[in-house]
């Protein structure tokens, strides 16, 4: 259970996050949406303890998550950042083992379940074939697929990822979101960034819209993605509407405003 209380976060002169306020329940995928430069990244860089708040809290099964040592957090929160531009000179299966790492005493070697972890992760994220590859040279989106399977090894009961699919192809954002639906519904607790309202609206049950560094609705897909809201948060006018294959809502952004 994440509970985001009141949080305020400047960066230099700039408040870049005010009043905040979030709950994310165990067994709950939340899509966090939002124009360019509305905070989300910084929301979640908050939370998973990478920033510090000026004002606010973020609490972790009621304990405040820049009270807890790296490792102690490291082990419940596994996040999964925006920015995978960075190659390492490491291979896609040793990237995905060092997901273990808050699980391993200090100087110890991984173990037989470290590599089965590793492993699986692989597997669950289709990345197994890649395993043996430099970092460096996998597209983006393969990239980011070694980095979900980091994340997923680290089996951390909360997981933060943001804009997971943005490099994905159709069947890749499709995958990598099942998998995220199957994490919470196998209890843990999924925070998803997506600029994809679509998506965001057929694999969540919850969203939360950021503007401007406040949450300017929260809930269920049909009371966040109404033409208003998409008006003051985007700046477009936009029809709602119900997709009868998916039954889930659907935008259609027609024009700027
Ligand atoms: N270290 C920083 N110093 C000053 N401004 C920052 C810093 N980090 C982010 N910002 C600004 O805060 C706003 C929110 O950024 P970000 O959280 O990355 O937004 P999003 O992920 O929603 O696109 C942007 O206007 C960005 O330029
Ligand atoms: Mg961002």
């Amino acid at each position: 259970m994440i509970v985001v209380d009141g949080l305020r976060v400047e960066a230099g002169k700039s408040v870049i996050l005010d009043g905040v306020d979030l709950t994310v329940p165990p067994g709950r995928m939340l899509a966090l949406v939002g124009p360019n430069g509305a905070g989300k990244t910084t929301l979640l860089r908050t939370i998973a303890g990478l920033h510090r708040p000026s004002r606010g809290r973020v609490l972790l099964e009621d304990r405040p998550v820049h009270s807890l040592r790296p490792q102690v957090l490291a082990r419940r929160i596994a996040y999964l950042p925006q920015d995978t531009a960075l190659s390492f000179p490491f291979t896609a299966y040793q990237v995905t083992l060092m997901g273990r790492h808050p699980h391993m005493g200090r100087f110890a070697l991984e173990g037989a379940a470290d590599h089965e972890a590793a492993e699986q992760a692989m597997a669950a994220t289709g990345t197994t074939r890649l395993a043996d590859r430099s970092m460096a040279t996998l597209s983006g989106g393969e990239r980011q697929l070694v980095l979900l399977a980091k994340a997923l090894a680290q089996d951390a009961p909360v997981l933060l990822a943001d804009e997971p699919v943005s490099a994905l192809d159709l069947r890749h954002q499709l995958a990598v979101l099942q998998l995220l639906r199957a994490c919470a519904d196998a209890g843990r607790t999924v925070l998803v960034v997506l600029h994809d309202l679509n998506l965001a609206a057929r694999y969540c049950t919850e969203l939360a819209l950021l503007a401007g560094g406040r949450v300017l609705a929260a809930g269920e897909p049909a009371h966040v993605l109404t033409p208003a809201h998409l008006h003051e948060a985007y700046g477009v006018r936009a029809v709602v509407r119900r997709d009868d294959v998916t039954d889930s809502l659907t935008v259609t952004a027609l024009e700027t405003t």
